[in-house]
């Protein structure tokens, strides 16, 4: 299956409670509105999960694609904690068979398109998740499954149980990577190149960062959902932050390009990058979004970025860029 190279994360539909009201409020006619133009540009992946505003990020996306859903590809995910109790959570096949009909009842559809692990359960054999997730494949209620927030040996793991039993096995894996935070390359990269899995990045502004609206020496806007989540995602080193920023101003400056659409175009070249799920709280953000894909960043730019945002590699990562003559690191460092 075919995803585009841009995709729409729905985070910002519902706003249910205080952590998803930060990100955003967006209702069904709205919502409908943003799919629309999205639909125009070709992007026709729409990204939630059952616990966005628990439940009402799925609802909205069920009304606002009411009449489109044979032109759109929808993914959500479970694992997460979804209500009180011992069994609302993780990916055992009673929460899994709970979330995925709830998550049809409210996109108000019979299959999802890709569905993914929200992160790994470890107190869940890997081959009962499996099994369950190859039962829902085979009813044709799901497309494809995807893992999330894995580690390396996580997703391994679970490809090789896939392996053996003849399973459907995760085709892709929605990471967290940008400009600001490239801990992606190291081991999950290279597990990617080497078993075929496509990166569904996830936060591709590092988590609303890298919008040209913080910078050196400047306050966060006033509308600014990291007032209320900032410790929640990713948090870069404010220094290393700020320089990551600095180069993307100087490369936009030449190009005529925002610091978002420079950040999102970097990430479009990269290795294992399927799609990008961009965040938007409104039409604008969304149509500047757009604009990342369709040009190309030079090497020579690519490689000032590259460079500005290096860091330290942790062991064994240092150790095996020594040795890169038989490991080839998958991307240069800078
Ligand atoms: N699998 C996971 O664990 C996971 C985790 C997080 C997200 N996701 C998915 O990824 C999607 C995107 O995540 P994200 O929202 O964190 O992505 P992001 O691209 O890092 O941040 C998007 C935010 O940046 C700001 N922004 C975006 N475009 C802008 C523009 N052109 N100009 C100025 N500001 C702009 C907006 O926030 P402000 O208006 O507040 O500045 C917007 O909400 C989510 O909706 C969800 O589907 C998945």
């Amino acid at each position: 299956m075919k995803v585009p190279v841009l995709s729409y994360g729905a985070g910002t539909f519902g706003g249910g409670n205080e952590f998803f009201r930060a990100w955003g409020t967006t209702g069904v006619e709205e919502a409908s509105r943003l799919i629309d133009i999205c639909l125009d540009a070709g992007v026709n992946l729409i990204d939630t999960a059952d616990v966005y505003s628990n439940g009402l990020s799925e609802e909205i996306t069920g009304k606002a694609i009411a009449g489109k859903r044979q032109r759109l590809l929808l993914s959500t995910k479970a694992t997460f904690r979804f209500g009180e109790g011992p069994n609302n959570v993780g990916s055992s096949r009673y929460h899994l068979i709970e979330q995925l009909e709830g998550s049809l009842r409210r996109l108000g559809t019979d299959y999802v398109d890709i569905y993914h692990m929200h992160g790994f359960d470890a107190s869940t054999p890997v081959e009962e998740t499996l099994y369950t997730l190859d039962g829902f494949v085979r009813s044709g209620k799901v497309r494809y499954i995807a893992a999330s927030n894995f580690s390396g040996w996580h997703l391994m793991k679970s490809l090789a149980v896939s392996e053996r039993y003849g399973w459907a096995r995760y085709v892709g894996h929605q990471v967290y990577y940008s400009l600001a935070g490239r801990d992606y390359e190291w081991e999950l990269m290279p597990l990617a190149l080497d078993q075929k899995v496509g990166a569904l990045v996830w936060s591709p502004l590092a988590w609303g960062r890298l919008t040209g609206k913080i910078r050196r020496g400047q306050p966060l806007p006033e509308v600014s959902r990291l007032h209320k989540t900032a410790e929640n995602g990713p948090q870069p080193p404010q220094e290393y932050l700020y320089k990551v920023v600095d180069a993307i101003d100087e490369v936009a400056k030449e190009t005529g390009k925002s610091v978002p659409q420079i950040a999102l175009n970097w990430l479009l070249q990269r290795p294992t990058v399927s799609t990008l799920i961009m965040g938007a709280r409104n039409e604008e953000q969304l149509r500047q979004n757009l604009d990342a894909a369709g040009w190309k960043l030079t090497g020579e730019q690519v490689a000032r970025l590259d460079a500005a945002s290096k860091v330290a590699r942790p062991y064994p990562y240092w150790h095996q860029a020594q040795f890169t003559e038989r490991t080839p690191l998958p991307v240069a460092e800078g």
